[in-house]
């Protein structure tokens, strides 16, 4: 049975059936966003993000959200990227054409949870990377966004087995990639590999989207693997784990990840796990709030 999903989930890949195309904008903008912030120029942004009519009209409704608390509503793009600052604007934007992603009809799974288990994610990583001397705290945050997007290939291509696997994941407390394993034959970790590499993502963000979960496995940029993967246990381990709790005891230090990222980022033997997770509720509240004005279905 679960041979028979894994070979349907692989041909649906592969001839790219039920599969949403990548909004023509994406790619460019994902590229764009990954410079450090100092490189970034305002117009340039604005030209990018303009193209978009959709993700435009986000950004404003972003920029003059109670949120932001400003006085003056942002009219325009260029007012939207002063208003939100680089850093937001990079944020939304990206989190804004990813969440466009979703499928319309979810078979009784909530996407939201995924998105503030991704957005989650990527907040971590950035604040992780940043805390250990990671040289590119930009690109760990895309990388965080994105680790996960095999789930939305598989909400797309096999929504009735995968929600079943999450159900089980729930019911279990086991980690759903396993879940995915044992029913479907292949988890979204190998699915994201492929579809990240058809969405032509760049080398990084496939090798996260591959490795996440067994890090030790990743030919390449590991050190980044490993953050990541870090960063998904422990959001997983504070409540921002696609609703399930797991039941397994996890000792971040004794992970294969924390040896890869050790080797290089000397730092990280002296970070500071009590400060950091206790940093962690704030980064959820900020999750959850950004989830809840960013995605709206279709
Ligand atoms: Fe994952
Ligand atoms: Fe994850």
């Amino acid at each position: 049975m679960s041979q028979q999903v894994r070979d349907t989930i692989l041909r649906k890949l592969d001839t790219f059936q039920e599969m949403p195309t990548l909004p023509v904008s994406l790619v460019p903008l994902l590229r764009y966003m990954e410079k450090p912030m100092e490189q970034m120029e305002l117009q340039q942004i604005v030209d990018l993000v303009s193209k978009d009519k959709a993700l435009a009209a986000q950004c404003l409704h972003m920029a003059n959200s109670p949120l932001f608390g400003r006085r003056q509503a942002a009219q325009t793009i260029r007012d939207a990227v002063v208003a939100l600052g680089f850093q937001r604007m990079r944020d939304v934007v990206v989190s804004c054409s990813v969440l466009s992603l979703s499928p319309s009809d979810n078979h009784g799974v909530d996407p939201t949870v995924f998105w503030e288990h991704s957005l989650g994610c990527a907040l971590v990583c950035r604040q992780f990377a940043s805390g250990i001397g990671f040289e590119d705290p930009g690109k760990a945050y895309l990388c965080g966004l994105l680790h996960d997007i095999g789930i939305i290939a598989h909400l797309w291509i096999a929504p009735r087995e995968f929600c079943s696997a999450v159900e089980h994941a729930r019911k279990d407390g086991s980690p759903l990639h396993e879940m995915e394993l044992n029913s479907m034959g292949i988890h979204h970790a190998e699915t994201g590999k492929l579809v990240s590499a058809r969405w032509k993502f760049s080398d990084d963000v496939i090798e996260v989207a591959a490795c996440h979960h067994d890090p030790s496995s990743a030919s390449a940029h590991r050190s980044l693997v490993a953050l990541v993967s870090l960063s998904d246990m422990l959001c997983r381990m504070s409540g921002l784990g696609h609703g399930i709790t797991e039941s397994r005891q996890i000792d971040l230090l004794e992970e294969p990840g924390f040896a890869l990222l050790s080797q290089e980022c000397p730092n990280l033997k002296n970070f500071d796990w009590a400060k950091f997770t206790f940093q962690l509720e704030g980064y959820m509240e900020e999750v959850h709030r950004l989830v809840s004005l960013l995605y709206r279905p279709q």
